[in-house]
């Protein structure tokens, strides 16, 4: 079977954009590809953090995983520090990486502009990481969401350029070359303050996303003061009308009508009327998954013995790994 390896960032509750752009489809692969997801905790220390909510969130942020249909039945589900793999890859990694490839990452520059003088190297090195990541396991496929597209052009460019043609031979390629996968669908959700961001975690602006953990209140609440445009009727693909665009996504996903069923539902109708019935879409997609969250926070320990499974499992493959690059790269086994 194919295998997939992905993950999130424990910086805060996972939002919608997550959930569709990513896990909803990670639920769906794992019945038919080898499955590794991870928290991806050393990711969440490239910013300043507290480390009171790096714990919290790690826990949520697992149990989220669990709530939103990740079945430990069919996924190795794991929190990303406990394999010290990753930082050991990461450090190779980063020896053979250019500088300037990373300079020239998207989110690196989005980012490092927001944070002025307080720009770590972690943040810089955060792709090389993320290759370490995905390599570690032999990924085949990588799904994500559009954001992440030029992460994995880089994991892709480090195996092939910097690892596999340099240290390897074609016959026994070191790394696997893995492919993102993005969907057609809910790839790219957008902030509801501003159709033109992306709806992010790190908006300071709380109500500009809705999370997996809102009440009905509170997405009631952010729904309507979601941004519209003076226009009645919603439709796709018109560039001057991003709100419309992705709130009647969000609907055509979370209300299981499709993009040309829910488009033709409201083709004509008020953003009054269309906001009520995208509340009512919201809650009723979230309703399982918050109360599958609150019976895994009810059980730490049940929580604890996914995680521990997963680390075993996730530990064995990746040191395989590892130990492959090691002796390609010349190094000395520890007897
Ligand atoms: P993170 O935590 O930012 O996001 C987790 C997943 O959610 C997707 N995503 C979105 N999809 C649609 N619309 C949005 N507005 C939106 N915001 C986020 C992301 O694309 C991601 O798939 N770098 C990764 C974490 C990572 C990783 C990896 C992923 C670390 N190592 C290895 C895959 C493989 C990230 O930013 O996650």
């Amino acid at each position: 079977r194919p295998r997939i390896l992905s993950g999130a960032q424990p910086t805060g509750a996972l939002h919608i954009g997550n959930w569709l752009g990513a896990i909803r489809n990670w639920a769906e692969l794992q019945h038919s590809h080898e499955t590794f997801l991870c928290v991806v905790d050393l990711h969440a220390i490239t910013a300043a953090h507290d480390p009171i909510e790096l714990l919290k969130n790690t826990r949520t942020t697992a149990a989220l995983y669990l709530a939103c249909g990740i079945d430990p039945e069919h996924s190795t589900v794991f929190i990303q520090s406990h394999i010290s793999a990753h930082s050991e890859l990461c450090w190779l990694l980063n020896c053979v990486t250019p500088l300037n490839w990373l300079e020239r990452m998207i989110q690196f520059k989005e980012k490092s502009i927001k944070q002025g003088n307080n720009v770590s190297i972690g943040l810089l090195d955060y792709p090389v990481m993320m290759a370490a990541d995905i390599l570690l396991y032999n990924a085949d496929f990588v799904p994500v969401g559009e954001d992440q597209k030029q992460h994995l052009e880089l994991a892709r460019d480090i195996a092939q350029q910097r690892i596999n043609s340099r240290f390897g031979n074609p016959e026994k390629p070191i790394f696997k070359v893995p492919q993102a996968l993005i969907m057609k669908e809910g790839a790219r959700i957008m902030s509801l303050s501003d159709g033109r961001n992306k709806m992010s975690k790190s908006d300071p602006d709380i109500n500009s996303r809705i999370t997996l953990l809102d009440n009905p209140d509170l997405v009631t609440k952010k729904i309507k003061r979601a941004k519209t445009d003076s226009t009645i009727g919603l439709e796709f693909g018109n560039p001057s009308r991003p709100e419309a665009d992705n709130l009647l996504t969000i609907y055509a996903i979370l209300s299981g009508k499709g993009m040309e069923v829910a488009s033709l539902e409201c083709a004509e109708m008020g953003w009054g009327t269309f906001k009520r019935i995208l509340t009512e879409a919201i809650v009723s997609a979230l309703h399982p998954i918050q109360t599958k969250y609150k019976e895994l926070m009810n059980d730490p320990k049940y929580l604890d013995d996914i995680l521990r499974k997963g680390s075993l499992k996730a530990c064995m493959v990746a040191d395989e790994t590892l130990g492959r690059v090691q002796d390609a790269l010349g190094f000395l086994r520890k007897e």
